[in-house]
């Protein structure tokens, strides 16, 4: 029993982490109803309507479900929405999250960040979040990429008083039990579920993932340069490497300037995963990712 199995009656002490643009409410759904709790992540653009949408699907497995949250992204549209499906834990991440911490507290919500420095672990513990995600730099999607999750869920966990899940390159039980042993109340996972056949990803997009190596990614902020998103600077993300990251890397400011460079990438051009999805080898459902995460079997 962990914080994380106790607060919220799970079997099993996992997060689906939030994957926007990849999954929906139906994955989301598939890992609560497997015994740990899943999350949807809102795309920047997700409309209210959505998110209820999504919050409904979860709602009707009658377990506890999650929303992640970006903060700079956030509107006001989207946070009542959240408010209103009072999902059991929110995660608001990436940018000036800590003004929306006591509202959704307010509301009964679970609310956590993550954190990729023992000093983002700092700050998040003083704006008062229930639980602080130490992710490192070898997750796939938006995050630092400063520090392993290694040294970072040690130096978190001596440093702070609150729970804290372990999140970046877990995939099996053997990273479960690591994190586990050292203290963490659960493991936050997203990468691993990225072959499932919950997912939103095209069967193209399914395929390079199942194909894809440990180094097979890369990190950086090329594709979000390309698509003009206003992520913070410091979030870059990981992904796999594929020719139009490789060819624009290192010329981010030619990038931004060149209308014909950000056009060449089509949609769907680009697959967010962490160094895990080497071991994300075939096409599961998401309970046969939990149950194996969870028992030891492959
Ligand atoms: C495809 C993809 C989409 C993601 N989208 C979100 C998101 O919407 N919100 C969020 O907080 N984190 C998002 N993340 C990051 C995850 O929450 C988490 O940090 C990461 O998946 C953990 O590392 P792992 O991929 O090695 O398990 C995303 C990750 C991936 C791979």
């Amino acid at each position: 029993m962990t914080w994380l199995t106790d607060r919220f009656g799970l079997d099993v002490p996992l997060v689906g982490a939030p994957l926007a643009g990849v999954a929906d409410g139906r994955l989301a759904a598939a890992i609560s109803q497997a015994g740990a709790l899943g999350m949807f992540g809102v795309p920047a653009t997700g409309a209210a309507s959505w998110i209820s949408a999504q919050a409904a699907t979860c709602a009707a497995g009658g377990r506890p479900y999650g929303i992640g949250l970006m903060a700079w992204a956030l509107t006001g549209e989207q946070l009542e929405a959240v408010l209103a499906a009072r999902p059991a834990l929110v995660s608001v991440s990436y940018g000036s999250y800590a003004t929306y911490v006591e509202e959704l507290r307010q509301a009964g919500i679970t609310v956590v960040t993550q954190a990729g420095t023992t000093d983002e672990a700092l700050a998040a513990e003083q704006a008062g979040v229930d639980a602080v995600v130490a992710r490192g730099g070898e997750g796939g999607g938006h995050g630092r990429a400063e520090v392993g999750t290694l040294p970072l869920l040690q130096s978190v966990l001596d440093a702070v008083r609150i729970p804290v899940l372990a999140a970046g390159g877990i995939a099996t039980w053997r990273g479960m039990a690591a994190v586990l042993a050292a203290g963490a109340a659960g493991a936050w996972v997203g990468t691993a579920f990225l072959g499932c056949v919950e997912t939103t990803l095209s069967d193209a997009a399914t395929a390079q993932v199942l194909d894809a190596g440990e180094t097979g990614t890369v990190y950086g902020r090329v594709f979000d340069v390309a698509q003009q998103l206003a992520w913070p600077a410091e979030y870059g993300g990981r992904a796999l490497r594929n020719d139009y990251f490789t060819r624009w890397q290192g010329r981010e400011d030619e990038l931004a300037a060149s209308p014909e460079g950000r056009a060449e990438l089509k949609p769907g051009g680009y697959v967010y995963a962490g160094q895990a999805v080497g071991m994300v080898r075939e096409r599961r459902t998401a309970a046969e990712v939990v149950q194996s995460m969870s028992t030891g079997s492959s």
